[in-house]
């Protein structure tokens, strides 16, 4: 018996590419690389990104992929299966487990970002930004973390819909919503870059982006250049076991990847573009971080004619890509659940969702600065990218690189050539899982400067 009957498959190759195109773009994308890009020296963090991305994430998404469509089946059972007859056995079943959780925790803050997106967008959109001074801007901001009702109900809101499209199943829910997200993603980019060529001062952006600091290149931002490629593949999780296992017969895993790679890379810069040129337009200082996207955006827009309904455009953006990331980040758990439980989709859906949300109000409280919760947002973002991210990276590097037989890997990349194949198996034994070690210890040191 087919192991993933339960689970379903795509419909089509394009439609396995779309699905890791709309995992991988996020918030990561248009809040986290542009500030990272900025704060790290520009230029050589840029470099150091790309080439962390293309000899360590793609190789180790691949494995991944590579992994779920022998296992054909949910992160743990793919881990299991494969080990049924390795030295560690069904220990190995543990780390699809972890991934899960780690799916988990990431999804507790990233919710609460996206409930203000949604705020956000409907908050441009109704005018309250409209010649905005920066003071009013920060009030608002001040205002919405503030209230832990609002954050709840926008946060419900996302958290809402992203459960409607997992319950919908692999073929009527993911699969028909990346059909209707990837080409949304690419019209909105087009029209806010466009938006902000019209209108903002792209010559301070390109400074501002692409220049060359070599000062604030630091030693730890090579680490967080390692760490952030991770993060904007969406590596490490189980999402690629989970999508690999609902993939067609003959895709192109690598090349498959590889494109899904230089999309998230495209989008990313393209979001450098649309923001960069409108904030520095009005001369000031790009605040960095979370408030990047949520003062100087919406300050931008808002001091700009028809800036309400771009910046409403902007900020739909940045609800659908999280919707595609969030999405992604459910299904690891929901399919193993679906897997190892009497549990049906829907009912497996409903537990991870009250999961989330729990730890979302979580987050949400510690932020509204209610006691006994201090720093969790952080903590998360922090010990997920940092720690569980790489981890769960290793553990599949190892396991592919290591465990599983050369005539199995072989079979599963039958569509590349035997170069690619002798690269992919070279950089995912060697050179990922040493790079990841270093990424690992650096950030449980202690001290960082
Ligand atoms: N790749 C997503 C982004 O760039 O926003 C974030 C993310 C999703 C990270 C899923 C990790 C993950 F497993
Ligand atoms: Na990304």
């Amino acid at each position: 018996m087919p192991l993933n009957m339960s689970l379903g498959r795509w419909r089509s190759r394009t439609t396995f590419v779309f699905a890791l195109a709309a995992s991988a773009v996020g918030l990561g994308n248009l809040w986290r690389f542009a500030y990272l890009v900025g704060d790290n020296g520009g230029a050589p963090f840029l470099i150091a990104y790309v080439v962390c991305l293309f000899i360590l994430a793609v190789p180790v998404l691949i494995a991944e992929t590579a992994l779920g469509s022998h296992g054909r089946g949910s992160p743990v059972m793919a881990f299991g299966l494969a080990a049924r007859r390795s030295l560690l056995g069904n220990a190995w079943s543990f780390w699809g487990g972890l991934a899960c959780l780690t799916g988990v925790l990431i999804l507790g803050y990233y919710i609460v970002v996206a409930g203000w997106g949604l705020h956000y967008a409907w908050s441009m959109h109704s005018g309250d930004f409209a010649a905005a001074s920066a003071r009013q801007v920060s009030i608002h901001y001040d205002d919405l973390l503030g209230s832990l009702p609002d954050m709840l109900a926008w946060q419900t809101g996302f958290l809402g819909l992203a459960l409607l499209i997992v319950a919908g199943g692999v073929r009527r829910g993911l699969g028909l919503f990346v059909w209707l997200l990837v080409p949304s993603l690419v019209v909105l980019m087009w029209l806010l870059i466009d938006f902000a060529l019209e209108n903002g001062d792209v010559s301070a952006a390109g400074r501002f982006l692409f220049s060359v600091q070599w000062l604030d290149f630091t030693s730890e931002s090579v680490l967080l250049a390692l760490g952030h490629a991770f993060y904007t593949l969406s590596v490490g999780v189980g999402i690629g076991v989970a999508f690999g296992a609902y993939a067609p017969d003959r895709v192109p895993l690598g090349r498959s990847i590889l494109a899904v790679a230089i999309f998230d890379t495209a989008i990313a810069m393209a979001a450098g573009i649309a923001i960069f040129p409108l904030v520095l337009v009005n001369h000031v200082e790009p605040t960095l971080g979370p408030g990047l996207l949520f003062l100087s955006v919406p300050y931008a827009f808002g001091n700009l004619p028809q800036g309400e309904i771009y910046g409403a455009l902007f900020f739909l953006l940045t609800v659908l890509a999280a919707l595609g990331s969030a999405v992604a980040l459910l299904e690891p758990g929901i399919g193993s659940l679906v897997q190892y439980t009497r549990l049906r989709r829907v009912p497996a859906t409903l537990l991870v969702g009250v999961l989330v949300w729990l730890l979302g109000a979580a987050v949400a409280a510690s932020l509204s600065g209610r006691p006994g919760f201090g720093g969790l947002f952080p903590w998360l973002d922090r010990v997920t990218a940092n720690f569980l991210l790489p981890l769960g990276a290793l553990a599949v590097a190892v396991f592919v690189g290591w465990r599983m037989r050369e005539t199995l890997l072989r079979r599963e990349m039958y569509r590349e050539s035997e170069g690619f194949f002798q690269v992919w198996l070279l950089l995912l034994r060697f050179v990922a899982p040493l790079a990841i070690l270093v990424v690992w210890f650096w950030s449980i040191m202690p001290d960082r400067p």
